[in-house]
């Protein structure tokens, strides 16, 4: 039997990462929204491009969650995007209501599926559906480190003009502006960037990628991005798929690895079919550990908010 990916959110991730998946076509594949026929329309639409482009996999849209039955993986992108000015944050109180009654309905229909959480605030939201899941911490992940990291591998490939393919980097911490990433770690053409660059460019290319996703909602006016978003999530769903044993920074449970408890967080992540299968630790500088730790603490105070407005 093929496997079967349901997509939650019809949206612009959604019915973006619906495409990417179906021209993988590795898992028959269904797309479920709130709004009637939005789902239906992009599944048959997306159903009629297969013969053109080669796939064969059966894709189906519905406003039910009967159809999502025995899932193997379930994205989910439900809820209100960004608008000019907005934070990611500033999205808490109305996403959460919507990922508690998304994923309660997906483990009532899909009790081993992996879930991988897209809807912001990112981290909150990946904490939120690992708590209401009660799946093991494996199975629950968040996408936000390979988008930061493939912005920044953009700046960082537009600045030494060089193809983005001989660009490699990490960034860490939560999906918001205390995200951190790692210059060190960060190479062109396996040279560390620090050894490229001077001091003043490297802090320009990262804070343009703490701010990446605000640019884009600036451009867009009634959204924000989901080329990039999508094609990061499909990456995290071919490491699972293919159990490609994947290093790919993803927001993951913490259980004292880099001295946090308790909270998602984006770390670099082994991800294979079982899902995030271990948490790799690298090495740190003070520095670095002091943003991660401040990165995460701000992640904390959102899901203390979130706790306290659930009770
Ligand atoms: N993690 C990341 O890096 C990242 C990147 C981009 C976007 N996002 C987030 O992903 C989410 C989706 O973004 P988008 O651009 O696709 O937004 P969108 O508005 O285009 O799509 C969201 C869809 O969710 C649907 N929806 C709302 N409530 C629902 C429910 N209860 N059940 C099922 N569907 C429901 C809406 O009808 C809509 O079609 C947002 O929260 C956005 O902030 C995260």
């Amino acid at each position: 039997m093929r496997r079967k990916i349901t997509v939650v959110g019809a949206g612009n991730v959604g019915g973006t990462l619906a495409q990417r998946l179906a021209e993988r076509n590795y898992a028959d594949l269904v797309l479920i929204d709130v709004v009637e026929g939005l789902p239906q329309g992009k599944a048959l639409d997306l159903l009629q491009a297969g013969p053109v482009v080669g796939y064969d996999c059966n894709i189906v849209g519905s406003n039910h969650y009967e159809d999502t039955a025995k899932s193997d993986i379930v994205i989910i992108t439900s809820g209100v995007a960004r608008k000019p000015g907005m934070t990611r944050d500033d999205l808490l109180y109305t996403n959460m209501e919507i990922i508690k009654s998304v994923t309660q309905n997906i483990v009532k229909f899909s009790p081993n599926c992996m879930i991988i959480m897209v809807s912001n605030p990112l981290d909150a939201m990946a904490q939120l559906a690992f708590h209401v899941s009660h799946f093991p911490k494996n199975r629950v992940m968040g996408m936000a480190g390979v988008l930061d990291t493939a912005r920044f591998r953009t700046f960082l490939a537009q600045e030494a003009k060089v193809s983005v393919t001989d660009t490699y980097s990490f960034v860490l911490g939560g999906h918001g502006d205390t995200m951190v990433p790692l210059p060190r770690y960060s190479t062109v053409a396996g040279v560390p960037i620090p050894e490229l660059f001077p001091k003043e460019t490297i802090e320009r290319l990262v804070q343009r990628t703490r701010d990446g996703g605000a640019e884009i909602v600036k451009h867009l006016k009634t959204g924000s991005a989901f080329y990039a978003p999508s094609a990061a999530v499909a990456q995290m769903v071919d490491a699972l798929v293919y159990d490609q044993k994947k290093i790919l920074p993803c927001a993951a449970y913490l259980e004292g690895e880099y001295g946090i408890n308790g909270f998602y967080v984006g770390v670099p992540a082994k991800l294979g079919k079982n899902g995030v299968e271990e948490v790799v630790e690298f090495k740190l500088s003070k520095e670095e550990t002091a943003a991660l730790k401040k990165s995460a603490d701000s992640v904390k105070e959102l899901v203390e908010l979130m706790l306290t407005k659930m009770k």
